[in-house]
This record gives structure tokens, sequence and C-alpha cells, in this order.
């Protein structure tokens, strides 16, 4: 095993990945994803993580958004890319099987669970039909030992016990197809860095439809609500009222193209 400071470079020698690329997108001494498991659907995740990585960075930086930015400013740059931020919540949608108004993109898997969480209002016991249970939260892929926990199973045990459902997806998205009608999750979060392939600080949260009634959103801002009286406000419709108004707009878009690629 390399030193610390030299595992990015071993990681990209090992997989035939160019160095500069991939510690573009590792944290310092960490390698870019999993080692243990170089094969996802017969491409080598050095090969995957490479091709999106070079059309991230196309997109982002060399002639992409970041320098769309700098030369018009952050607004009106994201005026300009519009249709293509629209289309990541559709691409997410596709990825999951569900609605893009069930979409809302945040900034990373921990961000998404802990929105979902703490959604569930505290006095959920009463609003449920099993008094004893308001929300049943599994992960699917566990970080370490290749567990994969019967999802779908634990969906159906969740929807008898009348208790929300939801699933980290985070080391499951993009490696495992996800169908969240057949898995029967209300709640999903995922990070784009892993098997999405996507750039740093970017996830998403899936909310079904069905279960926003359900939930209390732990934070709102100005994309999420709206004044419609002195002293009363409206949430969105749908997931995106868990969205910040503020996001990095290149990281949105990458995460979009990670997407599309994984799902091409
Ligand atoms: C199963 C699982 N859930 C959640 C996370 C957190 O992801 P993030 O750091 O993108 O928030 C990780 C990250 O390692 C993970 O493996």
């Amino acid at each position: 095993m390399p030193s610390k400071r030299s595992v990015t470079k071993w990681w990209a020698a090992e997989h035939g990945a160019d160095a500069a690329l991939v510690s573009r997108f590792s944290a310092p001494g960490t390698p870019p994803g999993p080692l243990l498991e170089p094969e996802v659907n017969g491409i080598s995740f050095a090969q995957g993580f490479k091709q999106v990585v070079d059309q991230a960075l196309g997109d982002m930086i060399s002639d992409g958004h970041l320098r769309l930015e700098a030369e018009t400013g952050g607004y009106e740059a994201a005026d300009r890319a519009a249709d293509r931020l629209a289309a990541v919540h559709t691409s997410a949608a596709r990825l999951l099987n569900c609605a893009p108004d069930e979409i809302a993109l945040v900034d990373s898997a921990t961000r998404a669970w802990d929105l979902a969480f703490y959604a569930v209002p505290s006095d959920g016991l009463r609003q449920l039909a099993d008094e004893r249970v308001r929300l049943i939260s599994i992960t699917h892929v566990p970080t370490n030992g290749g567990l994969v926990n019967p999802a779908a199973e634990v969906g159906k045990v969740a929807a008898e016990a009348g208790a929300l459902f939801l699933l980290d997806a985070c080391q499951s998205a993009g490696r495992l197809p996800i169908d969240v009608e057949l898995v029967g999750c209300d709640l999903l979060s995922t990070t784009g860095r892993k098997y999405l392939r996507a750039p740093r600080g970017t996830g998403l949260l899936y909310v079904r439809r069905a279960a926003l009634d359900r939930l209390d959103p732990p934070f709102l801002d100005l994309h999420d609500a709206r004044w419609v009286a002195p002293s009363r406000y409206e949430v969105q419709p749908g997931a995106r009222r868990f969205e910040n108004w503020e996001y990095g707009v290149a990281a949105r878009l990458g995460l979009g193209a990670a997407i599309d690629e994984a799902l091409a």
C-alpha cells in the first residue's frame, strides 16, 4: 500500500486513469472510490470515472460554466444554463423512476438524509397507523463489506406499519438499478460523488409526492416558500422545498452530465 500522500497517484496508475484529473476530484490522499470493486456492469470504475470527469471538467472548467460565470457573473450564467439546469431534475427522476417534482438537489448524501430525517414531525407517532413506529431508515449498501440489504422487503414492512421509509442509497445509486416504486421508499438520499461519478458537493433527495404532507422541512428559505400574507407563507409544491436557494451551478450541471452518463 502506498503512503497516504501518493495514494491518488497510485490509484490512477493502477486503474489507468489520468492522475491529474483524478486528484482534482479527490480529497488529498484519498482514492476516488472503493478500491475493492473496480468493475461496475463490465466498466471499470476508473474508466467510467475518467469519462465522466472528462465530460464534467469540460463542462465546468475548461470551456464551460465556471468560465461563463467568470465572464458574465453568476446570475447571468445561471440564466443562460436554465434549460440544462432544469434537465438535471428530469435526469435524476429517470434514474429513480419518479417524477422531477419528487427530486430535491442538494450538496451531499448527508444533507439529503438529514433533511428527510428531521422533516418527520415529532408528533408523527399520533399521525401514523402504528403508534410505535414513525420512520424506518436503512442503508441499502453499507460502506464496507459488500452487503446489499433487501430494500424492497423492508419497504413492504414499512408500508404495513404505516411508517415512512427512508433509504440511504449513497453506495447503490449508479451501481444497482433502483426503482422507487419497486423498493417502496418514501424518501431516498444519495450522493453524486460515488457511483454516479459526479463532482464533489452534489447529492439528491427523493421525496414521494404522497409523503409530502407528513413532512415538515427543517429549513425553509426564499426558494422553498413564499409570503402570501404578512404573517403567512406557503411552501413550494414538491420536493424542491428541500433545496437551497443558493447552490453551485457548475457542480449541478456536472451532476446532470454524470447521471445522464450513468443512464446511457
Ligand atoms: C452508506 C453511506 N451513506 C452516506 C454517506 C455520506 O455521503 P456524503 O459524504 O456524500 O454526504 C456515505 C459516505 O461514505 C455512505 O457510504
